[in-house]
C-alpha cells in the first residue's frame, strides 16, 4: 500500500472516548451514532438496547447477574467518508482503572449530560483526567424530551462544576413536552424537532432562517420565539466565543442539545463534531535519549497498550492486550518489536473486539484500536512498534485507587496459586495490590478505583484461580506515593495515628490515609517530604 493511502486512511480516521454519568443516555447516543453510520461492526446494538448494553462486554457473569458493563469496549463505525472509532466505558458507578485508562488512548472526548441533572458524579471524575490529558470535550446534553433545567444554568453548571467555557453551537427551543428543537447558532436557523420512530434516522425536520421571523412564528409559535429572541440576546453577550485553538487545547467545550431516544439532534452533533475534531494525534515518544514527536502519517507502525483484559470470552480463556496505533499502518504479515523485552515478533491474532463477537484484522491505521493474544507479555503502558523505529512511549500513569481491603486466604495451602491470581490480575491493572512495609504476599490490601472491583477480584479468584478469600474493608480513601524515598528515612516519618505505610508491586514505598488533612498534616511533620497522587513508573 502506497504511503499516499496511509495518509489517506490515518487522516479520516477519528478516535473519541464517550464519557457519563449512568443514565445519562451514553448507550442510546452511541447506538444512534451507529444507525448513522450504518455501522461497520455493529455492537449489538441492532438487536435493540437491553441486547446492545450486556453485548458491549459480556466476558463476565458478574456482568450478567447485575446487568451492568464492567469493561470498557470498542466501536468502529463508517459516516461520511470518516471512520470512527469509540471507546465506550463502563456505564455503572463502580468504575475501574480501566475507564480511566481508556482516556489515555483517545484523542477527544464526548460528554454525555443528563438536561434534567447537569453536572454528575461520575462526569466529574472523568472530566479530571481529560484535564490532566487536555483532552478536548465535547458536549451533548441529552433528553431534552424531558422537562430540563434551564439552559443558562445548565451552562453554568459545567463551567462551575467542571471549570471549563462552554460555547453552545445550538440552543434548545423549550423542554419536555414543550420541545420544540433547536436554533442553530452558525446557520441562524431552527431546526424543529419531530418525535420520530424510536430506532430510525433523525425524523423530518422543517428548518427556518430566523431573519424569517414571520416564518419562525409560525412554526414554533409566538411564545417560544419570543423567548428564542430574548436568549440570543443573552447568549451572544454572555456565551464564550467559538474559538477552535481553545477547544483543541481542552479549554472550551462545544454544547449541543438533543434526545438520543427521540434520535433528535444526534446527526447535528455527529456533523458538528466530526468538524472540529482533528485525526489522530501526534504523540511524543523517547527515541534514542531524546524525546521525538511522533507524527501518525509520517512514521512506521507504532502503537502503545493502555488495556489488558483476562478471560474476555468464556469460549477463549485468554488474555487481551488492547492497543492503540499512533503512527503507520498495522499489517498482521509484518514482525513488530516489543521495547520492553526488545523482543521482535508478529502480533498473535490481532482483532477488533467489539460487543460479543470478535474480527481478525489483516491490517489497522494510526488512531484505530487494535486487541491482540497476550502470551503474558504486554504490560500496560508497553511500546509495540516497527523494528527500526526504537522508541518508546510515555507510560500510562497509576491513578490513585480510592477504596481499600485487606484480604485474607482461607486456605494457606493455597498460597502459591493465591500469589499467581492477585499478581496477574494486579497486572492487568484492575486493581492494585500493597503490602505491608514488612509484609509478604500471604498478607495483601488491595485497592481499587471503584468498589466493584472487589467482587470482582473475589469472583475471579474463586473461579480462575480455585482459591477462597475473604475480603475485610479498610477506611482508608487516601493513597499518597513518597515521591522522594531516598531523601526521607521511610521507617520513621512523623505520621498522623490513621496513617499505614505500605508498598506497591513494584516495591515503591506509600502511605495510606483515611482523610485528606492527615497527608497534608504528615508533609507538614517530616521536612523534605514529598507525596503524589499519581505514580508514573
Ligand atoms: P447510559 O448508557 O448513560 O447509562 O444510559 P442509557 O443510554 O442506558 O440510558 C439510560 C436511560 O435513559 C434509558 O432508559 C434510556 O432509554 C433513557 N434515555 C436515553 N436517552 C434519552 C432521551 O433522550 N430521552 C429520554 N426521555 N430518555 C432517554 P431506561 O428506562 O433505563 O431503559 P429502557 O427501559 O428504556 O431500556
Amino acid at each position: 500500500m502506497s504511503s499516499d493511502n496511509i495518509e489517506k486512511e490515518i487522516k479520516r480516521r477519528r478516535t473519541f472516548a464517550i464519557i457519563s454519568h449512568p443514565d445519562a443516555g451514553k448507550t442510546t447516543l452511541t447506538e444512534k451514532f451507529l444507525l448513522y453510520g450504518g455501522a461497520i461492526n455493529l455492537a449489538g446494538s441492532v438487536k435493540g438496547k437491553a441486547t446492545a448494553r450486556h453485548a458491549v462486554s459480556d466476558w463476565m457473569e458478574i456482568e450478567k447477574q447485575r446487568g451492568i458493563s464492567v469493561t470498557s469496549s470498542v466501536l468502529q463505525f463508517e459516516y461520511d467518508g470518516y471512520c470512527i472509532n469509540i471507546l465506550d466505558t463502563p456505564g455503572h458507578q463502580d468504575f475501574s482503572e480501566d475507564t480511566y485508562r481508556t482516556l489515555m488512548a483517545a484523542d477527544s472526548a464526548v460528554m454525555v449530560i443528563d438536561g434534567s441533572k447537569g453536572v454528575e458524579a461520575q462526569t466529574r471524575k472523568l472530566f479530571k483526567v481529560c484535564v490532566m490529558r487536555h483532552i478536548p470535550i465535547f458536549t451533548f446534553i441529552n433528553k431534552l424530551d424531558r422537562d430540563a433545567m434551564d439552559t443558562f444554568d445548565l451552562l453554568d453548571d459545567i463551567e462551575k462544576e467542571l471549570g471549563i467555557a462552554t460555547c453552545p453551537v445550538n440552543w434548545p427551543i423549550g423542554s419536555g413536552k414543550a420541545f420544540q428543537g433547536v436554533y442553530d447558532r452558525k446557520t441562524q436557523t431552527v431546526i424543529t424537532y419531530s418525535d420520530t420512530e424510536k430506532g430510525t434516522k433523525e425524523g423530518v425536520s422543517e428548518e427556518v432562517s430566523v431573519s424569517d421571523e414571520s416564518a419562525m412564528r409560525s412554526l414554533i409559535g409566538d411564545e417560544a420565539a419570543d423567548k428564542l429572541l430574548g436568549e440570543m440576546e443573552l447568549l451572544d453577550g454572555a456565551g464564550a466565543d467559538f474559538d477552535l485553538d481553545e477547544i483543541r487545547a481542552g479549554n472550551l467545550t462545544p454544547v449541543c442539545f438533543g434526545s438520543a431516544l427521540t434520535n433528535f439532534g444526534v446527526e447535528i452533533f455527529l456533523k458538528h463534531f466530526l468538524a472540529m475534531t482533528t485525526s489522530p494525534l501526534s504523540r511524543e515518544a523517547v527515541s534514542g535519549g531524546e524525546r521525538k514527536v511522533i507524527v501518525p502519517e509520517e512514521n512506521d507502525f507504532s502503537a502503545f497498550v493502555f488495556k489488558i483484559q483476562a478471560n474476555m470470552n468464556k469460549a477463549h480463556r485468554d488474555r487481551v492486550a488492547f492497543m492503540r496505533i499512533v503512527s503507520g499502518r498495522f499489517d498482521a504479515e509484518k514482525e513488530v518489536k516489543h521495547i520492553a523485552t526488545g523482543k521482535v515478533m508478529r502480533l498473535s491474532q490481532p482483532q477488533q473486539i467489539m460487543a460479543d463477537e470478535r474480527k481478525i484484522l489483516s491490517e489497522a491505521y494510526g488512531g484505530d484500536i487494535i486487541g491482540v493474544f497476550d502470551p503474558g507479555i504486554f504490560s500496560i503502558g508497553d511500546t509495540v512498534c516497527a523494528p527500526s523505529m526504537n522508541i518508546k512511549y510515555d507510560g500510562i500513569p497509576t491513578f490513585a485507587p480510592e477504596h481499600f481491603c485487606r484480604v485474607h486466604l482461607m486456605d494457606t495451602m493455597k498460597r502459591k496459586q493465591f500469589v499467581k491470581g492477585a499478581t496477574q490480575i494486579a497486572q492487568e491493572g484492575a486493581i492494585q495490590i500493597f503490602t505491608e512495609l514488612s509484609g509478604t504476599m500471604e498478607d495483601v490490601i488491595v485497592g481499587v478505583v471503584g468498589v466493584l472491583q472487589f467482587d470482582v477480584f473475589k469472583y475471579r479468584m474463586e473461579n480462575e484461580y480455585n482459591v477462597e478469600v475473604r475480603m475485610d474493608s479498610l477506611p482508608f480513601e487516601h493513597i499518597r506515593w513518597i515521591v522522594n524515598p531516598e531523601s526521607v528515612d521511610v521507617d520513621h516519618l512523623t505520621g498522623t495515628s490513621d496513617m499505614k505505610k505500605v508498598r506497591d508491586m513494584k516495591g515503591n514505598p506509600l502511605l495510606l490515609f483515611v482523610n485528606e488533612w492527615s497527608a497534608q498534616m504528615t508533609i507538614d511533620r517530616n521536612k523534605g517530604l514529598e507525596l503524589a497522587e499519581f505514580s508514573e513508573n
